[in-house]
């Protein structure tokens, strides 16, 4: 989704600005532009990548703000993309959201002012050229128009002859890096992780001026102090470090991910968890229903938090695709627990969906891998997933430290709620102990899975069968390999594909199976014999011998107790990763996809 940057310091902005673009490549974008704000406002663009957006190195101004932008509102344009200025072209702004009442501010601006562009965001800079217009400072001047818009936005705005540049936020992130002489804006904080560590996330309703040396804070028009907070991820841990994907490179930091998430949260004995989660044991047995809410991914990781939930907790759990998503029935919200798990903590439909199950009074936890995102503000309380900077658009790691952090939850409200035996618990926890050295055995055989996907990567459909704990993965798997392969790929309950799509099974459509514990591989070993009978060729994901010999290719998993369709699900994302990587696909940014999905 959009992205946005800036600097103001000593050095050109330029330069700086054009690298904040290109660490915000990541969350998907279509066009991209940079305003430079001294005297005078130059504004460049581009419509495409933002290597071809020149760095506008004849340019020494060092104060500047930056756009990559995924278009909403119109065409992705030269013209569309933002920056978009005034009239006077002396006041440039980049904008992240929506502006909802834009068509009607537009229609009262238009006999004034030439409007240039399709976007929604092109009324600001009129507006605020209005308000200068009454001689007032910028930062009033953003008060003002911001009192008039309606929606979800983050802004940051320059104007010529004005010191600094100066943001809000209303919804949409934004946080501002303070270095040594130098001022960073960023939607994220990859915008200037390079730069500096120590961050202040603006909340909601905020308008800050931000000059190199300073930042001054209003909400509702009174000053307020926000923290400094020191970022715990580094500019390392955000780059590619020698793979060539990022995808890849999350790929195989799944075993560090994982032990992070269950670092100090698992008793030596593995008989107890400790979340760190401010939930009164009164209130976890009183509830009655759990309600997940997510998208993509991480509604793929709520339904195998379901699977152990309702298994080991004693608690009825439904999941909801977060975008259809409303608390009502009759549901009690005294004894119902929402769960938003998100790992941006960003997404506009999971926020929209948690923001709705707390206005009808139900208590609100979610499960995120982002310090200081939105999620964590609106949530009642919060588990992190302690995955480290995801980059690539495809979620890998984060799926994997999600299904460990509900594991982790799992028992602790069976142990709460006196559902679990002592042995489920060592069981469970042992599991998510062995987890990390079993991924990485699936690391270590890449070269036998690559193999296998160069084999197959002709092929156009794929179908992905699973039972119980294997079901989401095979739902994940699938969403996994077409989104950055672009090849059809479904993911079916194995009992399912006989009541329809079993007529699209041909020899051309491989058929991959999760046939390991806690997937009731048995049952799926008769839906393998379906397929087969049907001519088509099976890949079997097993830690079992004896499958072996009904499938025609074994993707080998260490036998890793209750867990292990995790570990199934690390083959598969090394499966999908190749057969993209085969048909040389823009892995870490598939075509119309955004990482940060921050519109309903
Ligand atoms: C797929 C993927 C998306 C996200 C979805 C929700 O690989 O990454 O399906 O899972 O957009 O994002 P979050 O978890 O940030 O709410």
């Amino acid at each position: 989704m959009c992205g946005i940057t800036g600097y103001i310091g000593t050095e050109p902005a330029g330069r700086i600005v054009h690298q904040g673009l290109k660490n915000l490549e990541y969350r998907g974008y279509d066009s991209a532009g940079i305003a430079l704000a001294g005297e005078t406002v130059s504004v460049y663009k581009t419509e495409g990548e933002v290597d071809e957006l020149p760095v506008p190195a004849q340019n020494d101004v060092a104060c500047g703000i930056g756009h990559t932008r995924w278009s909403t509102h119109g065409e992705p344009t030269e013209t569309n993309a933002h920056p978009h200025t005034d009239c006077s072209g002396d006041v440039a702004v980049v904008h992240n959201g929506i502006i909802e009442n834009y068509e009607e501010l537009k229609a009262a601006l238009r006999d004034q002012h030439i409007f240039k562009s399709d976007t929604d965001t092109e009324v600001i800079p009129h507006l605020i050229e209005n308000h200068l217009a009454d001689d007032v400072s910028l930062l009033t001047a953003v008060q003002r128009t911001t009192a008039q818009l309606e929606g979800s936005f983050a802004i940051a705005v320059t104007a010529a002859g004005h010191d600094g540049v100066v943001v809000a936020r209303e919804d949409s992130p934004l946080l501002v890096g303070h270095g040594e002489n130098a001022t960073f804006i960023g939607s994220d904080a990859t915008a200037f992780i390079e730069h500096t560590d120590q961050v202040t996330y603006l909340e909601s309703g905020d308008i800050a001026r931000l000059t190199r040396e300073d930042i001054e804070i209003y909400n509702a028009g009174e000053p307020v102090t926000r923290e400094i907070e020191t970022l715990e991820w580094d500019a390392e841990a955000a780059g590619k470090s020698g793979y060539e994907h990022y995808m890849l490179k999350e790929i195989h930091e799944q075993p560090r991910a994982l032990r992070q998430a269950i670092s100090g949260r698992i008793d030596e004995l593995a008989t107890s968890v400790d979340l760190d989660i401010d939930l009164p044991a009164e209130y976890l047995r009183s509830i009655e229903e759990i309600q997940i809410v997510a998208c993509g991914t991480s509604y793929h990781a709520g339904l195998y938090a379901k699977e152990l939930l309702e298994a080991h907790a004693g608690v009825r759990v439904t999941v909801h695709i977060a975008s259809e998503y409303e608390f009502g029935g009759d549901r009690d919200p005294w004894r119902t627990m929402v769960v938003a798990i998100t790992q941006s903590g960003e997404t506009a439909d999971t926020l929209s969906a948690l923001r709705n199950a707390k206005r009808a009074g139900a208590r609100t936890l979610a499960v995120t891998n982002t310090l200081g995102s939105t999620v964590t503000r609106d949530a009642d309380d919060t588990v992190f997933i302690r995955a480290g900077p995801e980059i690539g658009v495809a979620a890998t790691k984060t799926f994997v430290s999600q299904v460990a952090t509900a594991t982790l939850l799992t028992v602790h409200l069976g142990q709460v709620r006196q559902s679990i035996t002592s042995q489920t618990t060592t069981e469970l926890l042992e599991s998510l102990r062995d987890l990390p050295g079993a991924v990485q055995q699936i690391l270590d055989r890449e070269a036998t899975i690559k193999d296998a996907a160069e084999t197959y990567a002709d092929s156009e459909s794929f179908f992905y069968i699973g039972r119980q704990a294997g079901y989401p993965v095979a739902l994940e798997s699938a969403l996994k390999l077409k989104e950055i392969s672009y090849d059809h790929a479904e993911g079916f309950a194995a009992g399912e594909l006989k009541h329809g799509p079993l007529a699209l099974v041909t020899p051309e459509t491989p058929v991959i199976a999760l046939l390991t514990n806690a997937s009731a591989a048995e049952k799926t070993l008769n839906n393998v014999n379906e397929v087969e009978s049907r001519g088509a060729p099976v890949i079997g994901v097993t830690s079992d011998p004896a499958a072996t010999s009904h499938v025609d290719t074994t993707f080998d998993i260490p036998e890793c107790g209750p867990l292990e369709p995790v570990v199934a699900n690390v083959a598969l994302q090394l499966f999908a990763y190749y057969v993209a990587d085969a048909k040389d696909r823009a892995i870490d940014k598939p075509r119309n996809l955004a990482k940060s999905v921050t519109v309903e």
